[in-house]
């Protein structure tokens, strides 16, 4: 089983990263295989297609997605906005059903915000979000802070180790056989007729 974490900071090992890193330990400890890839930098550097076509490479070897964005005004990141718009539109099939989860960090506010752009992409494409016992955040301008946010750190485990046991459910589900539920011809109306 394996995690895929997404960094959408332009940071590589910014404060977003190490609250991924804090997940990280409890994946680990609970057997679970993850990897962070750093999305925001490429983004911002211009190449969004190839590391989009390298997550949707990823995903082949995916159990489930972790997305972490920084706030930049009361948002997600552009660069993260970016990256999951072209992600869905590649790979909305193969992530259907993949657990997911989302965090944010930011220095003071605009974080739930964040997190409501954020999890909108998993509800619109029918993904279980996987929560922790408070809402997903940390706060810091600099990983030394975050790992001072002793809140923020215990959220991070709790959604750790949360998603080891969504995961090992799953699995045990499929081995008892629980299919996936049957998707209907999907009704798509506009406002115009
Ligand atoms: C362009 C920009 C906008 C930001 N806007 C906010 C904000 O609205 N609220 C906030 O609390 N922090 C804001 N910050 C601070 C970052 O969200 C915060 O330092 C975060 O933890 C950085 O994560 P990172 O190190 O992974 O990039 C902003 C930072 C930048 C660069």
């Amino acid at each position: 089983m394996k995690v895929l974490m997404i960094n959408g900071s332009r940071r590589d090992n910014g404060c977003t990263y190490t609250a991924l890193s804090e997940i990280a330990k409890e994946l680990t400890a609970g057997g679970v295989e993850w990897e962070i890839m750093n999305v925001g930098s490429r983004v911002n550097k211009g190449e969004v297609n190839d590391v989009v076509n390298e997550a949707v490479e990823a995903l082949k070897t995916t159990d489930a997605i972790i997305v972490g964005s920084p706030v930049y005004y009361a948002s997600p990141s552009g660069e993260i906005l970016m990256f999951l718009d072209r992600l869905f539109g590649k790979a909305e099939a193969e992530l259907r059903f993949m657990p997911a989860a989302t965090i944010a960090s930011a220095r003071r506010g605009g974080t739930t915000a964040t997190l409501d752009v954020l999890n909108k992409y998993f509800m619109y494409n029918q993904m279980p979000l996987v929560a922790s016992r408070y809402w997903n955040m940390v706060h810091g301008s600099a990983p030394e802070q975050v790992l001072q946010d002793e809140e923020g750190l215990q959220i991070m485990h709790t959604l750790g180790r949360n998603m080891v046991w969504i995961l090992k459910s799953i699995e045990a589900g499929k081995k008892a056989g629980v299919a996936q539920p049957e998707a209907e011809t999907k009704v798509f109306t506009n406002f115009i007729r």
